[in-house]
Parts: C-alpha cells; structure tokens; sequence
C-alpha cells in the first residue's frame, strides 16, 4: 500500500514493486492521475494475477482513511508493506504565508502519515507482519529557510517514527523513516516555483536525485530491515552529523543570506 502512488517517489516504488510480482494498492486524491498510473503499472506486471487497486482518498481525512485501509485490506489481504509517500510542501516567506498552508501541510504529511498507520495497524499487528515505511526528508533534520509549513510537519514524521518503533518491537512488525534528499519529481517542481530567492541559493547546490535510484534505495533499506533510510550521501552524512553540522550550516546560510541582501541593495542603489 503506497499513499502518494499517483506521483513522484511513491510511483517510482510502486513500479518496482509491480516489477517484482507485488500486488499493490495506491493511494492518492486525483482520480485521473491514479488511473493513468494504474494503467501504466497494469503494463509491467509480471504475471496475470497481480491487482492493482487504485483509491481516491484525502489522507488529512480519518474517516477517508479508514475506508480506504479497509477496502484495501478486504481486496488485498493485510500490507506486507505501507508506504507513506503522500506530501505536500509550499516553501515561502514566514510573513507572507497564509495559516491555511501551516495547517494543510501539518494536516496531510504529518496526519495523513498517522491517519494510514492507525488504520493499517490492527491488521497488521494480527497477522503479525508488515513493514511500515514513513517519508520524512533532509528538512526533517534541520529546519530549512523557507520551509517554515513543511520543516515541521516533518520533523514530527521523525517524532512519530522514533516514538513508534519501541512500541513495534515486540509485535514483529518493522518501521523505517526515509530522509530523501532534493528529488527530481513534480512536487520539486512546484516548490521551485514559490521558494524564496534564499532558499533557491541555500538549495541549489544540493544533490538531486531521481525518484528511480530513491526508490531503490528505499527498497534496499526495506530489505536490510533498516530503520533509518538516507538515499545518497548527502543525506547520509545529515542524518548522522545534523546536530554537529547545525550551527556551520547555519553560519554558512546566513552568509549566503547577507550576500543575496547585499547584492540587493546595491542593485537598489
Ligand atoms: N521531491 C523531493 O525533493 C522530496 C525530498 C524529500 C522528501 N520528499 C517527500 O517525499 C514524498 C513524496 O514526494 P514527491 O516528491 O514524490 O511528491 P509528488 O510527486 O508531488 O507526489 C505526491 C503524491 O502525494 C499525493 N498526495 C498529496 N496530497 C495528498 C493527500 N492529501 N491525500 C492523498 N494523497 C496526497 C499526490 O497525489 P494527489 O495530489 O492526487 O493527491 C501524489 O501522488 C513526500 O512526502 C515529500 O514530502 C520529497
């Protein structure tokens, strides 16, 4: 079951998956983009039998949510694996942003990924199996300039992974968090639109990988059993030096900063 299936991270799962015999649920609101990604799995698969369902459902909606598990699990039987991909990010200027975007963004990466889990759980804690996958993100790790909606939510996505997986232990089932790095997919694309010239100059020369070779990743940590998942170096680095890097990063991207408003000014002038 993959939440975000229609796009991005989560298709590229979903097509490996497909590849490799899964029967697979995807989970995402636009009902054209789910079919046409139904279709294009549909192609791929590697023997007859294999289902796909697609399910229209806003995952910042409990009560969709639940419908959405329990059809899924009726079709498909319990997850072996729960994919949490489905997010949003709006990158802007504090000031400027309307408290709507705080609360979607909270609403959708933070409780869509809590909604699916909750819903999915019972089940899987019966059969005892299952892998929990939840996406989180390098501004998971350290709050980012701009990213004031998003940072957040993704933060609590650690909170809730780190909090959760203790409680797993003795069910047998698995939990991993995924720290994906810049990814080139149409969220990515829709961030560059609105990301403040700061964020622009902080992000540019960060690595950008394909959703493909972050899907592999993931697949990778899945069968390691691995609970923290960093696709790339960069975010591999992040994720175990963050607290000693924090203030050298920040000394550089208020340097940056004072370039970019220099620069400004001058040009003002
Ligand atoms: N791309 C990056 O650079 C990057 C980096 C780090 C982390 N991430 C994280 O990786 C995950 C996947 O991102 P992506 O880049 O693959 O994004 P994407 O291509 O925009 O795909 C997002 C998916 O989530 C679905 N979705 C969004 N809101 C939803 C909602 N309320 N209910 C159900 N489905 C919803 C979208 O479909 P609908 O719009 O039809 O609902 C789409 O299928 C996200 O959690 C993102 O924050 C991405």
């Amino acid at each position: 079951m993959i939440t975000g299936g229609s796009s991005g991270i989560g298709k590229a799962i979903a097509t490996l998956l497909i590849k490799y015999g899964a029967n697979i649920c995807i989970i995402a609101r636009n009902q054209t983009k789910l079919n046409s990604t139904k279709a294009e799995l549909a192609a791929l698969k590697t023997h007859p039998e294999q289902q796909i369902l697609a399910i229209s459902t806003d995952v910042s909606q409990w009560e969709q949510v639940q419908k959405a598990m329990n059809l899924a699990i009726a079709s498909l039987g319990s997850p072996d694996l729960l994919i949490t991909s489905a997010g949003i990010a709006h990158p802007g200027y504090f000031t400027e942003l309307e408290i709507a975007i705080f609360e979607e963004t909270m609403a959708i990466n933070y409780f869509g990924t809590l909604y699916c889990i909750k819903a999915a759980l019972p089940s899987m804690i019966q059969h005892q199996k299952g892998h929990i996958v939840v996406i989180s993100s390098g501004a998971g790790l350290i709050g980012l300039y701009g990213y004031t909606p998003y940072s957040p939510s993704k933060f609590a996505v650690r909170g809730l992974a780190e909090s959760l997986r203790g409680e797993l232990k003795t069910t047998g089932l698995y939990i991993s968090i995924v720290y994906p790095p810049d990814t080139d997919t149409p969220q990515l694309a829709a961030e560059n639109q609105t990301k403040p010239a700061e964020t622009k100059l902080i992000t540019q020369s960060a690595q950008i990988m394909t959703a493909e070779k972050v899907a592999i990743e993931i697949l990778q940590g899945i069968n390691r059993k691995a609970f923290v998942i960093t696709p790339g170096l960069e975010m591999s680095l992040l994720m175990r030096l963050h607290s000693l890097f924090a203030p050298l990063l920040q000394w550089y991207f208020d340097r940056l900063m004072r370039k970019l408003h220099k620069t400004r000014n001058t040009d003002d002038k």
